[in-house]
């Protein structure tokens, strides 16, 4: 059963599937490029995106890389669906499923992926505790995400933000510092990406489980 912030997810981003792409396309595009650009994929590896959205990375792949990508909102899927059509449909695959509870076996994939996830989803520990689970030991996991800022204004537009979470369908306001010391898995590099270097990109290697 969904808890209330899963609905309110759930609605949040039926408004936003349409357009999604015109507005957080190329806005957030440098960060996407960076973790494909890490995740270095090999033909035959095997990817794991969580909350794929719309599917705006999956042109991104090789053909010879199998991507899964799974996402809570049907109507994002709906739009991701244009990608699994045609020649390419073997490689690449979508499934409506939640992030923190996903039905995958234990170490299913060689690199899992969030990008612009974690605080969206009502429990981020959750999440992280899944993609551990299904990442292969020694395997890559990627998270891509705006987080807390200290800095005055920043900080600001976070704290007027906050209130309307529901409404805008993520947190503005999540620490890195906290999700890190939870995520009990070696950070390989943490670096700053989009506008301002305003987003964060954490890669971390899956330790055994
Ligand atoms: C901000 S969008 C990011 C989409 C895409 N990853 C991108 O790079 O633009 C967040 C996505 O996470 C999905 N999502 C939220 N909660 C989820 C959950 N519990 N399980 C799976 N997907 C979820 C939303 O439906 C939405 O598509």
């Amino acid at each position: 059963m969904l808890n209330m912030d899963d609905e309110a997810i759930i609605k949040a981003y039926k408004r936003y599937a349409r357009n999604y792409d015109l507005i957080f396309g190329k806005i957030f595009e440098h960060g996407r490029r960076q973790i494909l650009k890490k995740m270095n994929c090999r033909s035959g590896d095997h990817v794991l995106e969580v909350g794929i959205g719309t599917g705006i990375t999956l042109p991104f792949y090789s053909d010879h890389v199998n991507v899964t990508g799974i996402d809570i909102s049907p109507d994002m899927l709906q739009v991701a669906k244009k990608y699994v059509n045609g020649n390419k449909a073997a490689k690449k695959s979508l499934f409506l499923m939640d992030a923190q509870q996903m039905s995958f076996a234990d170490n299913s994939f060689d690199k899992v992926a969030a990008m612009y996830v974690v605080s969206v989803v009502p429990d981020p520990e959750a999440l992280v505790a899944e993609m551990k689970r299904v990442c292969k030991p020694g395997g890559d996991i990627f998270i891509l995400n705006h987080f807390s800022n200290h800095n005055l204004l920043p900080k600001m537009v976070e704290t007027v933000m906050l209130p309307f979470r529901n409404l805008i369908g993520f947190s503005p306001r999540l620490s890195m510092d906290w999700l890190i010391k939870n995520m009990d898995i070696p950070v390989v590099e943490v670096d700053s990406v989009n506008l301002f270097g305003y987003w964060t990109l954490i890669h971390a290697k899956n330790g055994d489980h």
